[in-house]
């Protein structure tokens, strides 16, 4: 199959895409098609590798209002409702709900999904159920799955062994919670846990960590310290980081000392966290994004993700990245001209570093045909106007497409 016109990245130039046996096998201007190969002329369309949704709960997507609704909005709130609707999980419910949820994200032009999956329920329901559906939808994505203690590790009964028996039956990150444990010393043994558990099983580590507005939360300074001295080092990421907001810049500045050298990933996510920081505030009142713009110039990897789609803790969302990154420039203020056209990074190859999926991922000549085309003809447009996805190809075949929504105007 030939592909023609595209604009890939931000390239100026239209280039052509030739997809042989599910790869991609040419790239240039102005290939000839074969005799009766298929042609699909894009007319100058932008061309991206397919998204990534970095920080996602596949379980407790689509749950919102059951049993009850958070009527407060917080994260504590959430994490309550849900360790009641976690009672009545059965691993068909959860993989329902999980396929609808990914539906909505391959249609918006995603193929990779982190997903934590609350390990806190010694039954293990909800990971047997996305082991399971990992295995069905890889023609359609892939799951990378995250041993998420939602309760905490120390602070929920027999959670050390719990997380072990996760990782055992096939999680392939190990998560942690530091700043939800009882207290300072649980915290910090948490982490050290996380670390050791995911080292003695070869495992990558992507903690909660710090998604409080509590200044004195400092999880973070315990991860990037076992990061350094283990040598995970970008094998770690920390997600949220919030309480990074309220930080004085005196120990920032020392901080980003230690986090350069330990050259972990960080994962925000605006919608969530915008929506959860600073409420307990009068005013001023502070966000709840980390300092996405300091990190980047720090030399840390920062990738954006969705978190939830309607559940407990967040009763929107529609599993579009273009959402996400529209409110984490808003709200992490990198809107200059190449902060805007730069930030599809933060749902492509910034994530793609983060879950360590190397030189397979991203449109080049030899990698799996994975491709997504906009109804746009360059990034601030997909963005500006949430272009539509016209065709995600997954493996050279096409796995959803789109049409740009009819409007008429009578002026
Ligand atoms: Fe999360």
């Amino acid at each position: 199959m030939l592909v023609r016109n595209l604009f890939i990245e931000q390239s100026k130039e239209k280039q052509d895409i030739r997809i042989k046996d599910g790869k991609f096998s040419e790239i240039g201007a102005n290939l000839a098609p074969a005799p009766g190969e298929e042609t699909i002329d894009a007319d100058g369309k932008l061309a991206l590798p397919p998204f990534i949704d970095v920080h996602m709960h596949l379980d407790t997507c689509l749950t919102a209002g059951e049993p009850r609704w958070n009527m407060s909005g917080t994260l504590f709130e959430g994490i309550e409702i849900w360790s009641e609707r976690k009672q009545t999980l059965t691993k068909q419910d959860v993989k329902d709900r999980a396929t609808r949820a990914l539906r909505m994200q391959v249609s918006n032009g995603i193929q990779h999904v982190r997903t934590h999956v609350d390990i806190t329920d010694p039954s293990l329901t909800a990971l047997e159920a996305l082991l399971e559906l990992k295995e069905e939808i890889r023609d359609f994505a892939e799951l990378q799955i995250v041993a998420f203690p939602q309760e905490g590790i120390l602070s929920f009964p027999n959670g050390r062994q719990i997380m072990e028996n996760a990782v055992k039956n096939g999680a392939e990150v190990v998560g942690a919670i530091p700043h939800y444990e009882f207290n300072r010393e649980y915290a910090v043994e948490s982490v050290h846990f996380a670390v050791g558990l995911a080292e003695k099983y070869g495992k990558l580590v992507d903690a909660h960590c710090d998604e409080i507005d509590d200044p004195a939360s400092r999880g973070l300074e315990v991860l990037a310290t076992l990061a350094y001295e283990t040598g995970m080092k970008d094998m770690v990421t920390a997600s949220h980081t919030c309480a990074m907001q309220s930080y004085d810049n005196g120990y920032a500045f020392k901080l980003f000392r230690l986090l350069r050298m330990s050259d972990i990933n960080f994962v925000a996510n605006p919608l969530v966290n915008d929506l959860i920081g600073g409420r307990t505030d009068a005013y001023p009142k502070r966000r709840g994004l980390t300092r996405v713009k300091a990190l980047c110039e720090n030399g840390n990897n920062v990738a954006f993700g969705h978190d939830v789609i309607y559940d407990p803790w967040y009763l929107l969302g529609t599993g579009n990245m273009l959402d996400v990154v529209h409110m984490g420039l808003h709200a992490a203020q990198t809107v200059g001209y190449s902060d805007i056209a730069d930030s599809y990074r933060y749902v492509t190859h910034n994530a793609a570093k983060a879950l360590h999926l190397g030189d397979s991922y991203g449109i080049k000549v030899g990698n799996d045909a994975n491709l997504i085309v906009f109804d746009a003809k360059d990034f601030f447009e997909a963005l500006n106007k949430r272009a539509v996805v016209l065709y995600n190809w997954r493996f050279g075949k096409l796995i959803s497409r789109g049409a740009p929504a009819a409007k008429e105007v009578f002026f």
